[in-house]
């Protein structure tokens, strides 16, 4: 049986202050639930979230890092330096990242590879645009990307990785994908990593759904048979919605 993983993704925003006061809310609401709870915060949080975590069922990620290992590189951050103060996580190739600040699927690759040997386990985001979709490429885009994502990754590592599908055009819009459309694509998605590794692997690894989850529809998503959960953006800002996604099995 594959365990729900459920992620909050901050995206930039939140100061230290209501990070903490955040993770303090949410840990009361989580502590009972069998599924691993993380909230992948912004830089100038992760050392206050890691904090305020400790002893609490809340893992802390990060949402970004370099695939170099140091250097000269204006502004970047290292998966050492994410590793060395306790991030066991990190979000790589969001969508935004793509489209804003020029993510291939070559760097996402690469950034997995560096993420993995530091023992970060990455959070790899794939999905399709909108018109995309509409040409009837979307299993073509998701595919692709889950196969560039993953290239040249030892068995055993792939069974490290969480992958998200992250429709863009249900990324911060309110539109959700049906619980049986994201369960369709995720397991197009399944199918390609058992192309590529083995059925093994595609059956062990977790695929989350995100774009508009919210505490509303988490329960119909995350009761799909492919669906493991999910990457949360705009709800997981406040504790009590985040505390319901969580919780859409009580
Ligand atoms: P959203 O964002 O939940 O606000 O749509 C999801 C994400 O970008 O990870």
């Amino acid at each position: 049986m594959r365990r729900k993983v459920i992620a909050g993704n901050w995206k930039m925003n939140m100061l230290p202050n209501e990070a903490m006061a955040c993770i303090e809310e949410l840990a009361k609401l989580v502590k009972d639930t069998n599924h691993e709870v993380i909230l992948c915060v912004p830089y100038t949080d992760l050392f206050y979230s890691l904090l305020t975590a400790q002893g609490t069922n809340i893992k802390i990620g990060a949402q970004n890092m370099h695939y170099e290992e140091s250097g000269a590189y204006t502004g970047e951050v290292s998966a050492n330096m994410l590793k060395c103060i306790g991030v066991e996580y990190v979000i790589i190739g969001h969508s935004e990242r793509r489209q804003y600040f020029a993510e291939t699927d070559e760097t996402v690759n690469k950034k997995i590879k560096t993420a993995l040997k530091h023992e970060l386990k990455p959070i790899v985001c794939v999905g399709e645009t909108l018109p995309q979709k509409e040409a009837g490429k979307a299993v073509e885009v998701i595919t692709t990307q889950t196969r560039l994502a993953l290239e040249g990754l030892e068995k055993e590592q792939v069974k490290k990785v969480i992958i998200a599908y992250e429709p863009i055009w249900a990324i911060g819009t309110g539109k959700t994908a049906t619980a049986e459309d994201a369960n369709n694509s995720i397991r197009e998605i399944r199918n390609e990593v058992a192309k590529n590794f083995s059925e093994e692997i595609a059956r062990e690894v977790i695929i989350q759904y995100g774009g508009s989850v919210k505490a509303q529809n988490s329960k119909e998503l995350f009761t799909m048979s492919d669906i493991d959960g999910g990457l949360v953006g705009g709800a997981s800002l406040n504790a009590e919605e985040f505390g319901k996604i969580v919780n859409y099995d009580k």
